[in-house]
Order: structure tokens, then C-alpha cells, then sequence
């Protein structure tokens, strides 16, 4: 009996030492692939990307997890939260796989060369805080899953070459703080509702194809667009005739193109009558 007990404790302790090998081989690489789906996502960005300068020389994918990757961040789960490239002489395109790094919260690659299309893929990326994607060569549309980037706070695709509309999703990024599509080829509409009654023409200059509100043109269909009046003088004393007029027109100019500056300056403007020798500057 206790000959027999001893064995079958032996075979429990053999089963146990198995049992654990088992979980050993079984679970230990399936959890480094888990861990690593950030590092692959990456290194397929690598990939992707002409590095004449070698800023991507650490990325190596045997390593357990990315992060102790130059250029990249993770938090206390060793989850990537940060990819900083901006100004680093990359060209190459972007990659889909990078919306499954699900707890980015900034993704810098600014002042680069990447070029191609920016990947729908970007909008599974919720958590993401901030898109620097300005100062590229990226084409295409801007796609509309970003507008379920929710806590998206800075969106600047500025100086690059998209075309296309402007989603009306991204109306909907109540947390969007800074926004700059400038210096691009976008065309149709500007939405003003939602985020975008936050943002002047600053966001969308010089894309010449942009119509609406925020844009010199109107858009087809739209009702006619109503510059604002130009300043038109009271009828002045004779003696100053000639002076006042010229003050106005300068004011009515500043109305045109710079409409913040047009109450200052038509209160500038009421004063400087009475001293039209002085040269009349924008208070602004
Ligand atoms: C982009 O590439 C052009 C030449 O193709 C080069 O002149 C320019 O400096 C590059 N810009 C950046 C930011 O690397
Ligand atoms: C992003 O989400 C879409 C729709 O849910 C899905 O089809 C796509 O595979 C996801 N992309 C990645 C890289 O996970
Ligand atoms: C990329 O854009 C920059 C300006 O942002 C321009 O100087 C450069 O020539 C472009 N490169 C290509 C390959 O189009
Ligand atoms: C962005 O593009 C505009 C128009 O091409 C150019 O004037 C401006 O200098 C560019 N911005 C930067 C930072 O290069
Ligand atoms: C904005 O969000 C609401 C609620 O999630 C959704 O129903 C609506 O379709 C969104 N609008 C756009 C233009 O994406
Ligand atoms: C801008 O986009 C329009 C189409 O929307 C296209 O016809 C035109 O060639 C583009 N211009 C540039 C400079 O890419
Ligand atoms: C803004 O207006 C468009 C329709 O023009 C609508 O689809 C979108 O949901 C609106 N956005 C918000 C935040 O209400």
C-alpha cells in the first residue's frame, strides 16, 4: 500500500512537471506572438520605409516586444503608446497594420518623405491623442474612419498632397483641439458644425478647390456669399474730403481680407479721421 501510494504521488509529481513543460511551450510563445503583434506591426512598418539615415537600426522584431525600440514608447504593459519620426528623412508609404497598435496615443512622422495614402486602418487606432502626418508627400483622401478617433486632440495633415472632401465624420471628434489641413488639394465643402466651429481659415488655407464657409469661394448651390460691406464713411467736413476716403478704402480692404481685424479696425478708422496724417496700421 504505501509502496503503491509513494508511486502514484512519483506519477503526480511527474503529471505536474509535465503539466508545467506543457504550459511552458504551449503558453510561454504564444504569449511572446501576443506580446510581439505590436513589434511585427512595426517592423512591417520598417519595411515599408527607406531609412537613409538608419534611424530604425534598433527595431529589431526577435526582440520579446518593441519597446526597447529607439523612437518608441510603451507604457507599464509594455503596449506602444508613442511613435516619435518626425524629421527623420524617411520615404517609403505607411502600412495597415499599424491600426493594431491599439494603445498609440501619438503618432509623429512629420517633416518626412512618406508618400502613397494614408491607411483607413488609422481609425481603429482609438486611443490615438495626436496625427502629425504634416510635411509629406501622402495623396489620396483623408479617410473617414478618423472621425472615430474620439480622443483625438491634434489632427495636422498640413503640406501634403491629399485631394478629395473633407470628412464630415471628423465634425464629430468633440476632443479636436488643433486642426490643420492647409497646403493640400482638397475640394468641396468645409464643414463648420460640430469640432469644426472651432477652427478659422487658418486650418484649410491654400487649398484652392475648397469652397464655403472658411474659404474665399462659395460652394455651387450654396446661398451667395456675402462679403462683408465695405466701410463706408460718413459724408465728411469738406476741408478733409480726400483723406477720409482713402482711409476707407484702406479699411474696407482690411475688411475683406482680414474679417477678425475688422472691428478694430473700423473703430481705428472712425478715430484716424480726425488725424489723417499719421499712417494707418492694423491693430492686430
Ligand atoms: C524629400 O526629398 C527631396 C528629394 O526627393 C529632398 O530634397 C527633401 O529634402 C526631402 N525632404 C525631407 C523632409 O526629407
Ligand atoms: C480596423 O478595423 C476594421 C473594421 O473594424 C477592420 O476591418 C480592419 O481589419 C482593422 N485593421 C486592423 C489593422 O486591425
Ligand atoms: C515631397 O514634398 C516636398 C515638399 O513637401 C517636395 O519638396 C518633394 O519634392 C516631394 N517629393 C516627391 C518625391 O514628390
Ligand atoms: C507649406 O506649404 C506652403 C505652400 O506650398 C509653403 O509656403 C510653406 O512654407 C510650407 N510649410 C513649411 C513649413 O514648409
Ligand atoms: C457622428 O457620431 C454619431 C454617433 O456616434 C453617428 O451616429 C454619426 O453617424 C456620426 N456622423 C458622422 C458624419 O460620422
Ligand atoms: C487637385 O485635384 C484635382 C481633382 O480634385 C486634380 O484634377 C488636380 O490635378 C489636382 N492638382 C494637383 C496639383 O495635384
Ligand atoms: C455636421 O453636418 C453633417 C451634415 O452636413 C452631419 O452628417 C454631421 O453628423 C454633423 N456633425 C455633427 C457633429 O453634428
Amino acid at each position: 500500500m504505501v509502496h503503491l501510494a509513494r508511486g502514484v504521488s512519483l506519477m503526480d509529481r511527474e503529471a505536474t512537471a509535465a503539466w508545467f513543460l506543457w504550459l511552458i511551450l504551449v503558453f510561454h510563445p504564444l504569449a511572446r506572438v501576443l506580446a510581439n503583434t505590436e513589434g511585427d506591426a512595426l517592423h512591417n512598418l520598417r519595411t515599408s520605409l527607406t531609412d537613409p539615415n538608419d534611424v530604425l537600426q534598433s527595431w529589431d522584431p526577435t526582440l520579446v516586444n518593441p519597446c526597447t525600440w529607439f523612437h518608441v514608447t510603451c507604457n507599464n504593459d509594455n503596449s506602444v503608446i508613442r511613435v516619435d519620426l518626425g524629421n527623420a528623412q524617411l520615404s517609403g508609404t505607411l502600412v495597415p497594420q499599424l491600426g493594431l497598435l491599439k494603445n498609440l496615443q501619438y503618432l509623429e512622422l512629420y517633416s518626412n518623405n512618406i508618400s502613397g495614402i494614408i491607411p483607413s486602418d488609422l481609425g481603429n487606432l482609438t486611443n490615438l491623442v495626436s496625427l502629425d502626418l504634416y510635411l509629406n508627400n501622402f495623396t489620396g483622401q483623408i479617410p473617414d474612419t478618423l472621425g472615430r478617433l474620439t480622443n483625438l486632440r491634434f489632427l495636422r495633415l498640413n503640406n501634403n498632397s491629399l485631394s478629395g472632401q473633407i470628412p464630415v465624420s471628423l465634425t464629430n471628434i468633440s476632443a479636436l483641439q488643433v486642426l490643420d489641413l492647409s497646403n493640400n488639394n482638397l475640394s468641396g465643402g468645409v464643414p463648420s458644425n460640430g469640432s469644426f466651429s472651432l477652427f478659422t481659415p487658418i486650418s484649410f488655407a491654400n487649398n484652392p478647390l475648397l469652397c464655403g464657409p472658411g474659404t474665399t469661394t462659395p460652394c455651387p448651390g450654396a446661398p451667395p456669399f456675402s462679403p462683408p460691406p465695405p466701410f463706408v464713411p460718413p459724408s465728411p467736413p469738406s476741408s478733409q474730403g480726400s483723406s477720409t476716403s482713402s482711409t476707407g478704402a484702406i479699411a474696407g480692404g482690411l475688411l475683406l481680407e482680414l474679417p477678425y481685424c475688422a472691428a478694430p479696425a473700423i473703430g481705428f478708422a472712425w478715430w484716424r479721421r480726425r488725424k489723417p496724417q499719421e499712417y494707418f496700421f492694423c491693430p492686430c
